[in-house]
């Protein structure tokens, strides 16, 4: 089989697991990398993602890695560049990516219609997923599958994060901050949109009309001055967070993705934790899912994030130009098991 030829773009936390997850992939390999920072420039992928050299070196030129005519770009860059991805798109270059407001108009309407033109010109196809948003959501569809009736589906991400060594991003998310300070709420807030498109993408998959969405949450705070080794936190300062988005329909909550995430258990409140998924349907029948790692106490939500996407990528080459989401492509699923059986 041909594989389909793909460029990393950038190799932080996702991108690495995503390069890790490409190099023995029975249907994808690595032809090209983007790098954001100037000193990943001229690097090999494989050394940047901590593995064997592969033979391909980072570069910043975005027509070099566009000459190369890959199938797709597996686009995990902490923040998106719109100009960038329009390019990618109207060069006829598929993308998958980790960031989930691209999945609808969570950037702006100006955005996904601006996007969504370049996939129309480009006849690309543009997919977002990781694990939560992302696939979680396509496990809860595939559990809806068995009902005659849903009333309710909620799913919940109970997480202690302190394995996932990204301070930038939770200081993002107002950790840190005392629990009083005016900004936490909206900072918390405005780093869930991508729950809001997740939401959104759930209710037109399951043929619901939304009045509005509704975002909840409150702060778990530290009982103690603690060092995680890539942050710290003086006892105080917002440690975790426990809430909602909830999509409302005739009054009712239809739709719930909710979250525990939490640096560590020593905090107040300290909310018990599922370190996993927990899927609910409520109709008839009501279902139960539960994403548990097995024999390990986490996940590394670096793999959990990246593979979704990645995985996805022959569906997405294969999809109709346009943004598509989870009720647009064809199930997804793992292809590493032979690799496995023959590395053993
Ligand atoms: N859906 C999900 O389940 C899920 C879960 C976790 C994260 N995510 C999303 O996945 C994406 C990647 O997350 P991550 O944790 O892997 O990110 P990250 O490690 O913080 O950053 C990824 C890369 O982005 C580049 N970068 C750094 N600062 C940047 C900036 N200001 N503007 C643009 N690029 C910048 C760097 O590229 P170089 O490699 O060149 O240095 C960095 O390595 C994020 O958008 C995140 O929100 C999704």
């Amino acid at each position: 089989m041909k594989k389909l030829r793909v460029v990393q773009w950038t190799t932080g936390k996702t991108g690495t697991a995503a390069v890790r997850g490409m190099v023995g992939h029975p249907a994808l390999e690595v032809v090209g990398c983007y790098a954001y920072s100037p000193d990943k420039v001229g690097r090999d992928v494989g050394t940047l993602a901590g593995i064997e050299p592969i033979g391909v070196a980072a570069t910043d030129d975005v027509g070099a890695l566009l000459a190369l005519e890959p199938d797709c770009v597996a686009y995990m860059a902490y923040r998106p560049d719109f100009d960038h991805l329009e390019r990618i798109l109207e060069s006829g270059v598929n993308i998958v990516t980790t960031m989930y407001m691209l999945a609808g108009p969570g950037y702006g309407e100006d955005v996904r219609d601006r996007l969504a033109a370049a996939c129309e010109r480009g006849g690309s196809s543009l997919y977002a997923s990781g694990v939560y948003p992302g696939h979680a959501a396509m496990t809860v569809l595939a559990a809806s599958a068995m009902c005659s009736r849903i009333d309710r589906v909620s799913l919940l991400e109970s997480l202690d994060m302190s394995g996932y060594e990204n301070e930038k991003m939770f200081r993002a998310m107002s950790i840190g901050l005392d629990p009083d300070d005016p900004a936490a709420p909206g900072m918390i807030e405005a780093n869930c949109g991508s729950f809001k498109e997740q939401i959104r993408v759930l209710a037109r998959a399951l043929a619901v009309d939304l009045d509005e969405i509704r975002f909840t949450a409150e702060f778990g705070a530290a009982n103690a001055d603690t060092d995680f080794g890539f942050m710290k936190l003086e006892k105080g300062q917002i440690a975790g967070f426990k809430g909602v988005i909830a999509g409302i329909h005739a009054g009712r909550s239809v739709i719930e993705c909710r979250f525990v995430w939490k640096l560590g258990h020593d905090m107040t409140p300290n909310w018990p934790v599922e370190e996993g998924y927990l899927l609910e349907i409520e109709g008839v029948p009501g279902v139960r899912v539960r994403l548990q790692p097995l024999g390990t106490a986490r996940f590394d939500g670096a793999v959990t994030t990246a593979m979704p996407a990645i995985n996805a990528i022959p569906q997405v080459v294969a999809a109709p130009p346009g943004i598509v989401n989870h009720a647009d492509l064809p199930f997804v699923k793992g292809t590493h098991l032979l690799t496995r059986v023959d590395e053993r």
